[in-house]
């Protein structure tokens, strides 16, 4: 039985601005993408049925069409269908870690791992360049997270420029209300009601915007290796709807930005997920331990992680024999 075992890891985003709107009802954006340590693994077995089956550990994931890991494979068993009538099905097993609609691309990194891994079960061998053409097809952060690392994300998401030489660990702290979830199509739709006069008209104009921040005081914080100026650059155009709708978001960013060896603080993605980037990993230790007394209630989840260099990464077969 070929089978896979993948590290899909979460991201956070350093750099949010919506600069513009597009034709097909997006926004333009300039990101900055970082990927952490936080991960769900993905473990994928070829079935000898056409079937694609989807399980997982967490009770708010769905396992239908809905979820976009299915949708993964199934774009896979449409853009190649020899190979899925050759090597049948795939089952699919998501042990989530990273929490659900939490401004994290979950979700997409998810749908990323699938990609990489449908792609070694069939022996395709896709370039990383068509592995992230597949990935902006179901959403615009699942490319990203294929390569993940530190990268400029530019378009609707979709156009990445890696930032070399890979940035030293960061140490980052994450909180999320369980409960809480914020919609994304609702936080740009917001956005776009109440800011739209500000957005950029000119495709020229739209194209010096984007290209404006390879030079940016946050690019040039990264590449220096700066963790104390990069956490004051940090920025979140999509903060300016979120938090006046969700006090609990705001609650968090004021009580992080409150803590000695908090560089800096900021909402990652369209939230609620609050992170701290702290000096150390016991300052960070400290800080969750700290916000944990102050908001005792269970709900709240707390995470200690680092910013890390990869994206997708086969781990093993789910039989522990570790691939090369
Ligand atoms: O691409 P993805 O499915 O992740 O996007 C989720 C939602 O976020 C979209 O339906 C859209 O409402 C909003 N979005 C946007 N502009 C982008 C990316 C996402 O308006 N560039």
């Amino acid at each position: 039985m070929r089978s896979y075992s993948l590290i899909a890891p979460a991201k956070i985003n350093l750099d949010l601005e919506i600069i513009g709107d597009r034709p097909d009802g997006y926004h333009e954006l300039v990101m900055i993408l970082q990927s952490i340590g936080l991960a769900d693994q993905i473990d994928l077995y070829s079935l000898s049925t056409e079937n694609i089956r989807i399980h997982c550990n967490h009770p708010q994931v769905p396992t239908d069409k809905s979820n976009l890991a299915y949708r993964a494979a199934e774009l896979m068993a449409t853009k190649f269908p020899e190979a899925f009538s050759n090597y049948g099905g795939v089952d699919i097993t998501i042990k989530k870690q990273i929490p659900v609609a939490a401004g994290l691309a979950g979700g997409s990194t998810n749908a990323a791992a699938v990609l990489v891994g449908i792609d070694l079960l069939w022996n395709l061998g896709l370039t990383q360049s068509e592995l992230e053409e597949l990935g902006a097809i179901l959403g615009s952060d699942v490319p990203f997270c294929i390569a993940g690392g530190t990268a400029i994300a530019t378009g609707r998401g979709e156009k990445l420029s890696p930032l070399l030489p890979s940035l030293a660990p960061l140490h980052i702290v994450l909180a999320k209300y369980r409960s809480l979830e914020v919609s994304t199509p609702w936080a740009y739709k917001t956005y776009r009601q109440e800011f739209s006069s500000s957005y950029i008209r000119d495709s020229n104009s739209l194209a010096a915007r984007a290209n404006a921040v390879h030079s940016s005081a946050i690019v040039k914080a990264i590449l220096q290796q700066d963790a104390a100026e990069i956490a004051q650059k940090l920025h979140n155009d999509l903060e300016r709807v979120v938090l006046p709708a969700y006090p609990q978001v705001l609650q968090l960013r004021e009580l992080f930005a409150a803590q000695p060896g908090v560089l800096g603080t900021m909402m990652s993605g369209s939230g609620p997920t609050v992170f701290a980037i702290a000096k150390s990993p016991e300052q960070a230790e400290a800080v969750k331990l700290s916000v944990r007394q102050a908001i005792p209630d269970e709900d709240l989840e707390l995470f200690v992680t680092q910013t890390i260099t990869h994206g997708i990464q086969v781990a093993s077969t789910p039989k522990g024999e570790i691939k090369n």
